[in-house]
């Protein structure tokens, strides 16, 4: 058993395999936090709670005249407003009309086999290697419970949570905030690592200390962000890549989002994650009750590499439902970089039949084949094909490219709207806009009220249509804009905060709808590239384009901050021309390959004007990604260098499971003459095994312990493949 309760003690000590995870009931039917770290055994751990009188700590009901409890410095499980904690808290909710005060108390608990299951949001799923508890806590005052959920991958050493408001009163309920997770350590020298970014930089590896005050991250966006990720790590000065105690936290959740931790007054560290609170108010009628997004933590001491692998682990096999997951995913080329909104069918044929001939599996068809869309200004909303433009039908261009023997994929942005559409004209009021003010516009778009059922009808009937219009087996979900002024005409006077979720809720419904009708079809995630790249959206698409910076150089950073939190074959990357629309730099046709094969792989421009020698490239990297697509897509992930230390040399590797294969990648980012030589050490490989690398004979602990010395750079940004085959 994963999950003890001890009648005793009345403690809930939660085991997996690199961590324990306590809680206690107090003799105030407290839930108190008492020890989350290395595995341990279950004694009970509150002794290391110091009981002390200390100024201004209040004391709850019930604790009489015993000054030394004090509710603003105990570790607790799910803190609530109002009850002197007064450190970044869980939950705030308080009868409507009445000031929002909680004190919730121990009431039940129950333990069972197989995972809970969330319905209408993202969560993990397990049977047989997960057990769920229950712990139901009770206002001491009013019929207000909070159920508490823990579901335990104890081999797989990862804990969900999530928290159930539930109202059994007589009058509504009004919540204000209603956090996922809370951690509190009972000593506070830790540093966060997140990562932070930009439209075409998202992403970016920063690592701060925790110093006294609160460190927030988060997104008022309505998505999760280019400029933030619901995806954090806390851990110790001393934590590296190998080894040291770090605790990785992500939320399955998609919309705006708020990660706060705060180094306590009298030490102590508490972390808190789930959805941005700011305009928040739902109302919970009598009998109703309010999920929060799920929580998945994990915590190791072995360092970074350890628990981005075992993170990327479950939720490859526990949070991606595709039938796509474990397939090799369509190497592609899309038509975005290579034609904008400049194109027609003979143009798209003329670069499928480049693709066909270097080996590709598909075209994708990205934005301008529908409505009036030449430029980004108008037709968002008008999902008919535009034939005119075409110079045929969908069908007739999908059966073409299929007689080539590529697959077809195809772009969508559903979830908007242009006020320059049909759709916009008769129906002005499914597009969110505050009433008597002039829309706020961002792309010339507006954000479709996905909140309502008529709208969530509309886009399901458009994918019905598209996809029974001709062989479609991938769509490319894009989302391009964030979400401000929040108003829906169906819900007037609803909290901003409140129409985000439920237009949440909405968007997860339709993309459910899409995973349960159509389950052979690969949907990629997309928002201006990476602005939702987040495990709530990997539930309905295993892989997202990463970022629309197609830069192989840039990329380095945003590779490398995304492998923290997510698998790499949920990384869409592709190869672009060069000077790179982005940022005008040039890097070798080589090196862009081995960037984009960092997850799933891909080509964005013009094959049919390609150079020789880029085809003959072009030919290689497909050749190569398909013979080790499972390398790529499933093996264990290496950061050897990183991009924001070493502005040298670039270094990653990925090794088979089986530890049979591995292969060594890098990318040269600075030259220098009379230049040391540059060497590496693989990780993840078996120590006693001989391996075959060009020919030459290494032991893994050779390569581990020793390295290799890396090829010398021949021009600038040069780049390196190297494989490790086990002999
Ligand atoms: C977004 C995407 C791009 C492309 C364009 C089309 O920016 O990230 O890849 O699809 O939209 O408008």
């Amino acid at each position: 058993m994963a999950i003890i309760y001890n009648e005793q003690t009345k403690t809930f000590t939660i085991h997996t395999e690199k961590s324990t995870y306590q809680m206690k009931v107090d003799q105030h039917g407290m839930l108190l936090h008492t020890y989350f770290g290395a595995p341990t055994d279950e004694s009970d751990y509150s002794y290391l709670i110091v009981p002390e009188d200390r100024g201004f700590c209040g004391q709850p009901a019930g604790a009489g005249d015993d000054r030394t409890y004090s509710m603003d410095f105990y570790p607790q499980e799910y803190p609530v407003h109002g009850n002197s904690d007064f450190r970044v808290l869980c939950l705030k909710a308080g009868l409507k009309g009445h000031v929002p005060t909680l004190d919730l108390r121990f009431f039940s608990y129950h333990i069972s086999r197989g995972k809970y299951a969330l319905s209408g949001l993202p969560a993990l799923f397990g049977e047989d290697e997960a057990e769920t508890l229950e712990i139901v806590l009770k206002d001491l005052f009013e019929e207000i419970y909070v159920h508490l959920y823990y579901g335990v991958f104890e081999e797989k050493n990862v804990i969900t949570r999530t928290a159930v408001i539930e109202n059994r009163c007589k009058e509504p309920l009004e919540i204000k905030r209603a956090m996922s997770l809370c951690l509190d350590f009972m000593d506070n020298d830790m540093e966060l690592v997140h990562f932070y970014g930009k439209h075409a930089c998202e992403r970016q590896f920063e690592r701060v200390p925790l110093l006294h005050g609160i460190v927030e991250i988060g997104s008022r966006r309505g998505a999760s962000s280019h400029q933030h990720n619901p995806f954090v790590v806390l851990c110790r000065k001393e934590t590296t890549e190998d080894a040291g105690a770090c605790c990785g936290v992500s939320l399955l959740y998609s919309g705006s989002f708020r990660i706060q931790a705060e180094a306590g007054q009298i030490e102590g560290t508490r972390l808190v994650c789930g959805m941005d609170d700011d305009e928040f108010c739902w109302t919970l009628e009598p009998g109703e009750s309010f999920t929060a997004p799920e929580a998945v933590f994990s915590y190791t001491e072995k360092g970074f590499s350890d628990l981005s692998n075992g993170l990327k682990a479950v939720f490859h096999q526990n949070l991606i439902r595709s039938e796509w997951k474990d397939k090799k995913r369509p190497t592609l080329v899309n038509s975005w970089e290579a034609a904008y909104f400049d194109f027609n069918a003979e143009k798209l044929l003329a670069i499928a039949k480049e693709a066909a001939e270097l080996g590709l599996d598909m075209l994708v068809l990205d934005d301008g084949w529908f409505g009036v869309r030449d430029d980004d200004n108008s037709g968002l909303g008008d999902w008919n094909v535009n034939e005119g433009k075409l110079g045929c039908s969908l069908r007739e261009l999908v059966d073409c490219v299929n007689k080539m023997g590529l697959q077809f994929g195809i772009w969508v942005e559903l979830e908007m709207v242009s006020e320059d559409s049909n759709l916009y004209r008769s129906h002005p009021d499914w597009a969110m806009a505050v009433p008597g003010r002039d829309p706020n516009r961002s792309r010339n778009q507006l954000v479709l009220d996905l909140s309502r059922a008529e709208v969530r009808q509309y886009i399901k009937n458009v994918i019905d249509t598209l996809i029974q219009s001709a062989n479609i087996t991938y769509i490319k979900w894009d989302m391009n804009r964030s979400m401000d002024n929040l108003y829906s005409a169906a819900e007037p006077g609803a909290p901003q905060g409140v129409v985000r979720h439920k237009y949440m809720l909405g968007l997860y419904e339709i993309l459910e709808y899409i995973h349960q009708t159509y389950p052979e079809v690969l949907v990629e995630g997309c928002s201006g590239g990476g602005g939702r790249f987040d495990a709530g959206m990997l539930y309905y698409t295993p892989q997202i384009w990463c970022s629309d910076n197609t830069d192989a150089v840039e990329r380095l950073g945003i590779h490398y901050g995304t492998s923290f939190g997510y698998p790499m074959s949920s990384v869409a990357a592709h190869v672009s021309e060069c000077p790179n629309e982005q940022n005008r730099r040039v890097t070798p046709f080589q090196t862009r390959g081995i960037c984009a094969m960092q997850g799933a792989f891909g080509y964005e421009m013009d094959l049919s004007a390609m150079l020789p020698e880029e085809k003959d490239c072009a030919k290689e990297q497909i050749a190569v990604y398909n013979q080790n697509y499972r390398l790529f897509q499933q093996g264990d992930y290496y950061r050897i260098t990183s991009p924001y230390e070493n502005h040298d040399v670039t270094v990653w590797s990925y090794v088979s499971r089986n530890k049979e294969t591995a292969v060594l990648c890098g990318v040269y980012t600075d030259l220098h003459g009379n230049a040391a030589p540059a060497r590496a050490k693989w990780k993840g490989l078996e120590e006693g095994a001989v391996y075959d690398v060009d020919g030459r004979k290494f032991t893994g602990m050779a390569l581990m312990r020793g390295g290799i010395v890396l090829p010398k750079p021949e021009c600038n940004y040069d780049s390196f493949m190297i494989f490790a085959r086990k002999v």
